[in-house]
């Protein structure tokens, strides 16, 4: 496996493009499945977890194409016909995002046979809402031997249909069935998260009719068929906000370009109140801290949008490892999100974690040393220590990283980064 080595101490100076969001990409892809016309998405991301899902639909019948476009990197789906509507198990475990086309497959050709996605590092993350949602929308459904069988041999019917709790992957798996269903859907405490609007805006130049975008309630009034469209994947705003992070632990000046600030107002209210500086600008935002200036602690807890985002956890926990006192750190998103922990206090990190909470005691210095990646976001917190720590840290597992972040090294060695990857030969991820 790959791993990734950092030399601790350069400042950060220099311009950081933000790539299209992953969370976004994912499920704007999936949407491909909802019609026979090309769905052209710009501003695509490439990441190991959107070749994944290109693999997923590719043997749904999807044609994927990559090519270079006006305005970057662009893929085109097209789904004239939809070849198989089963999804096993190999590939849906590979990236959980997967399991989101089982509501628009169900909704195309009235049946789809799915695996379950199983659990993951930060949490069990089960899928209940969606199967939930799914009935409500008039699917029969069965679980046999970790695959969910649905079937909707008339279509799927619109439904009142309340959450019990808020869940980003259940609001945008109903809105891909519901924009086919016969008659209106209501959404009640659906997810307001910017790559939900993304989603919605991108199935509306589709044809879909949906109100109460970047609101709790969607209101979707189902069509019978949807056209193509092109659309640009809204900037990455976990990208856009670990780059800030990394900007403010290492001191510098970093430009975000390509990039929207008024999507992780969250993060940066925070990081302003521990003494950096952030100015938003007409295509992103400039952060800046005087290195010889010691951060102060900031307390955070994560929460669903538009509050502190649970995929910036483990950048902040890591900037607060080098700030004067303690913050504390809370967890309400999922149960099992603080793997970084250790990892960052073989850094001399001193966290200590309670259930949901971690107790960070700002230390002077963070030293150098081998860590493990445990998921994505903890991946990027561990480069991030790895920018101030003394001499060299080298962290493990960077497939992890690869899911969603474009060319990293590339970016951070841009602003002065002294930071390489160590291939290993024999990798297969
Ligand atoms: C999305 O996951 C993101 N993934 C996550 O990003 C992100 O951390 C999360 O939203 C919260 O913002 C993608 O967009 C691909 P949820 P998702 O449904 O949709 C529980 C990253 O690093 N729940 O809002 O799975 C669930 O277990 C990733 O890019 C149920 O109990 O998040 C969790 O505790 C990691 N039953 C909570 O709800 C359900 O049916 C919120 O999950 C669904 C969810």
């Amino acid at each position: 496996m790959d791993s990734i080595a950092i030399q601790g101490g350069p400042l950060l100076n220099g311009t950081i493009p933000i790539s299209g969001a992953k969370n976004s990409a994912l499920k704007l892809m999936v949407a491909s499945i909802l019609t026979d016309q090309p769905l052209l998405l710009t501003n695509m991301p490439r990441l190991a977890d959107t070749k994944f899902l290109g693999r997923l639909l590719r043997q749904h019948g999807v044609e994927v194409t990559e090519r270079d476009g006006a305005d970057g990197q662009e893929t085109l789906f097209h789904a004239p016909e939809i070849t198989s509507t089963f999804a096993p198990y190999e590939l849906v475990r590979q990236m959980r995002a997967s399991f989101n086309v089982l509501g628009p497959l169900l909704a195309r050709t009235g049946h789809a046979k799915v695996s379950l996605p199983g659990g993951c590092t930060i949490g069990a993350r089960p899928v209940d809402l969606h199967l939930q949602a799914l009935t409500a929308l008039g699917a029969a459904i069965e679980l046999d031997e970790g695959y969910v069988s649905a079937m909707a041999p008339k279509g799927l019917r619109g439904a009142e249909i309340e959450f019990p709790f808020v869940s980003v992957g259940a609001t945008e798996h109903t809105l891909l069935a519901a924009v086919l269903a016969q008659g209106t859907t209501v959404l009640r405490r659906a997810a307001m998260e910017p790559e939900i609007g993304d989603l919605a805006r991108c199935l509306t130049a589709m044809g879909a009719r949906i109100e109460g975008i970047d609101t709790d309630v969607l209101t979707i009034h189902g069509v019978t068929s949807l056209t193509g469209a092109t659309w640009s994947v809204i900037p990455d705003r976990i990208e856009m906000g670990s780059y800030a992070v990394a900007a403010a632990m290492a001191g510098g000046e970093v430009r975000l370009t390509r990039a929207r600030a008024g999507l992780m107002t969250a993060l940066t209210d925070k990081m302003i109140a521990a003494g950096v500086e952030v100015e938003p600008t007409d295509d992103g935002v400039i952060v800046r801290r005087d290195p010889k200036q010691r951060l102060r602690a900031v307390d955070v807890t994560t929460e669903v949008y538009p509050g502190f985002a649970t995929d910036l956890q483990a950048q902040f926990m890591t900037l607060m490892t080098v700030a004067e006192g303690d913050s504390v750190i809370r967890e309400n998103i999922f149960e099992n999100r603080f793997m970084h922990a250790p990892e960052l206090a073989r850094l001399g990190a001193d966290i200590s974690v309670h259930a949901g909470e971690a107790l960070v005691k700002g230390v002077e210095a963070l030293q150098g040393a081998p860590v493990m990646a445990t998921d994505l976001r903890a991946s990027v917190s561990l480069v991030i220590a790895g920018l101030v720590a003394t001499g060299e840290t080298t962290v493990g597992r960077v497939y992890h990283l690869d899911r969603g972040f474009e060319r990293l090294e590339e970016k951070l060695t841009a602003c002065g980064a002294q930071i390489r990857r160590i291939k290993d030969e024999g990798d297969e991820h």
